[in-house]
């Protein structure tokens, strides 16, 4: 080899090697980030305690239930929000409510039957933006939980993986922002017996500004509860702005307050139903085809679970939703072609 095609290999093999180096560095500052957060190394210090919780005993932390949850592969999910004495939510924006500084909200996984994480977000600051994300795992000899740094398969002696604390921020973000996804306006009963509803909120004087009326998804049962669980299962990645799936991907399936006027306002009427995809494929021609699922690529991809990198949610399952996909079936089956 001559001199100068010595140099120029050399001088690509160092590019080859720092770019590596770059990436390796850059992952574990992001570990780094979420482990040594504000957010406490042992659930216990959150001031979080599951049976106080479920038994009511936590001052100023209340039970929820989003109306459309997350698909988690089947695990139960028990979800509590601590709100400091003497604050209220911001809701001036329904879209973006700002929690006060101090708010921290858990999320109990259990997968069948067993105990296998529990997630915190941390509300450290009164910027809109300063949430923490943790995640802590039981430790089977001394009960107590502890914050995670990395991802974990297989816990507990369950099918059940722990997500990297690094992914939280995949759905929990809206472009700089970090933000809650069921302790919304859309997602939050108006009115419940059970669980946290927004009249419940506005009865003990926790909102800023109480809204006068539901947030009520338009259409029948039926479309109400397809639009309901693509806003949850797919919204929290696929809106307008975002950065891990890019803008080169026209496909929002998100509601927010001012898109509930009628179905035909909603975003999935607007962006995906009769729309062709940026990259198609499956032998698909559009994301939703009414009255064909099996030519809908939204549908598809939402029925399959591979390492081929088909699969939606591209994370955070691996197990397909099977009442999920039957639901959204019958709302394509009952769809009309648009004009
Ligand atoms: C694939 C998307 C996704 C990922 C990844 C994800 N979440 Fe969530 N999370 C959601 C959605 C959607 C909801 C609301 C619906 C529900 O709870 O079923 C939610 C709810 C929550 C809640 C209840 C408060 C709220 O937002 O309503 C907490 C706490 C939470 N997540 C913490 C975390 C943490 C910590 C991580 C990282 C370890 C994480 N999540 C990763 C989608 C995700
Ligand atoms: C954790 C984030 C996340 C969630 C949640 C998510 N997606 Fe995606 N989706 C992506 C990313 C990133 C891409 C682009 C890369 C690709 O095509 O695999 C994508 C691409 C797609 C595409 C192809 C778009 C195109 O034009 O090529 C479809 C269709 C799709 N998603 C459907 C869904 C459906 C349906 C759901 C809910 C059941 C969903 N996604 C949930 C991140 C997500």
């Amino acid at each position: 080899m001559s001199r100068v095609g010595r140099r120029v290999l050399q001088a690509v093999l160092l590019g080859i090697g720092l770019t590596v180096a770059g990436y390796v560095a850059w992952q574990w500052i992001r570990v780094l980030q979420f482990y040594l957060g504000p957010s406490e190394a042992s659930l216990s210090e959150t001031g979080f305690d599951w049976d106080a919780a479920q038994n009511g005993q936590l001052p100023n932390t209340y039970p929820f239930a989003p109306s459309y949850p997350f698909w988690s592969d089947g695990a139960r999910k028990d979800r509590y929000i601590h709100i400091p004495p003497g604050t209220r939510i911001d809701t001036t924006e329904p879209d973006r409510w700002n929690f006060p500084e101090g708010t921290r909200i858990w999320k109990v996984f259990e997968r069948d039957g067993v105990l296998v994480e529990t997630r915190m977000l941390y509300k450290h600051g009164p910027e809109p933006w300063a949430w923490d994300m943790a995640v802590y795992q039981p430790d089977g000899e001394t009960g107590a939980s502890r914050k995670l740094a990395l991802a974990k398969e297989n816990v507990s002696g369950t099918a059940h993986d722990i997500p990297a604390p690094s992914d939280c921020v995949t759905c929990h973000s809206s472009g700089e922002q970090r933000r809650p996804l069921g302790v919304t306006a859309i997602q939050l009963p108006w009115s419940n017996q059970d669980s946290l509803s927004i009249q419940d909120l506005t009865g003990m004087d926790l909102l800023t500004n109480s809204p006068d009326r539901p947030f009520d998804i338009p259409g029948d049962d039926l479309t109400r509860a397809a639009l309901g669980y693509l806003h949850s299962n797919c919204g929290s990645c696929h809106y307008e702005g975002s950065t891990f799936v890019t803008d080169k991907v026209p496909l929002f399936m998100n509601l927010t307050a001012g898109t509930l006027a009628d179905v035909q306002a909603t975003e999935v009427y607007r962006t995906a139903i009769g729309h062709e995809p940026h990259l198609p494929g499956l032998g698909t021609e559009v994301y939703i085809n009414p009255g064909a699922p099996d030519d809908s690529f939204a549908w598809r991809r939402m029925s399959i679970r591979d390492d081929g990198g088909w699969q939606m949610p591209p994370l955070a399952t691996e197990v397909v939703d099977r009442e999920g996909v039957a639901l959204i079936e019958q709302w394509i089956l009952g769809l009309e072609d648009p004009d």
